[in-house]
């Protein structure tokens, strides 16, 4: 930290637990365009709403379109946007609330950087579903815009997806329908007492 910057205390995180009820947590799902990350975040946003539970959703489609604004698809734009996105989460989760975040965040090392950041709060979800998959699904067009070389840097074409080596969770997508996608996420929530 710089030398001259001081950081004060904020009311600590119990309390806004208390308040809401509920423990605070960063659900990261990540994959490739298309395997169903807004997707499944967005039906389990709506369970646990439904439930009573306070969560945000950080969705990297969206958050490009603000915050991280600016940011591009090279390597270096990816690892900020997701460095952006888990300090945000990290500040969210301290104050009680269940984020749950959507990005692509195709490298080891930028979900690494994640979970440095945010520590024990960081749930790892690997949204499965293999390129031609996604392909065929291709809900934005996307996939066929790359096929002509109109998309730089797209991943999994020109810009490679790690998978993730040990994630908490896998939802294969080519299996689970989104329901069935949320519910496992849930159950593994219960299994770990969060979100009870
Ligand atoms: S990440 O790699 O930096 O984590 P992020 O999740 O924020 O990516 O953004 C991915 C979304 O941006 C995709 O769902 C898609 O709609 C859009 N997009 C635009 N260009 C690309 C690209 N070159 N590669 C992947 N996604 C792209």
């Amino acid at each position: 930290m710089p030398s001259d910057i001081h950081p004060h205390a904020t009311l600590p995180r119990h309390f806004k637990e208390v308040l809401l009820g509920q423990k605070g947590c960063v659900l990261w799902f990540c994959g490739l365009s298309g395997s169903g990350k807004s997707t499944i975040a967005s039906a389990l946003e709506q369970v646990l709403h439904d439930k009573g539970r306070f969560c945000i959703r950080l969705d990297g489609d969206n958050l490009r379109t603000g915050l991280n604004g600016n940011l591009g698809f090279t390597d270096d734009d990816r690892l900020e946007n997701v460095r952006r996105t888990a300090e945000l989460a990290k500040i969210l989760a301290a104050n009680g609330v269940i984020v749950l975040c959507s990005l692509i965040s195709p490298r080891g090392a930028f979900r690494d950087l994640a979970r440095g950041i945010l520590d024990e709060d960081f749930t790892e979800i690997y949204v499965k579903a293999d390129y031609a998959t996604c392909e065929a699904r291709d809900p934005k067009g996307l996939y066929a815009k790359a096929k002509d070389g109109k998309v730089k840097h797209f991943t999994g074409r020109d810009s490679s997806f790690e998978e993730p080596q040990e994630p908490d969770l896998v939802l294969d997508t080519e299996k689970l329908s989104v329901e069935d996608a949320a519910f496992e996420v849930l159950e593994y929530l219960r299994g770990k007492g969060i979100a009870l």
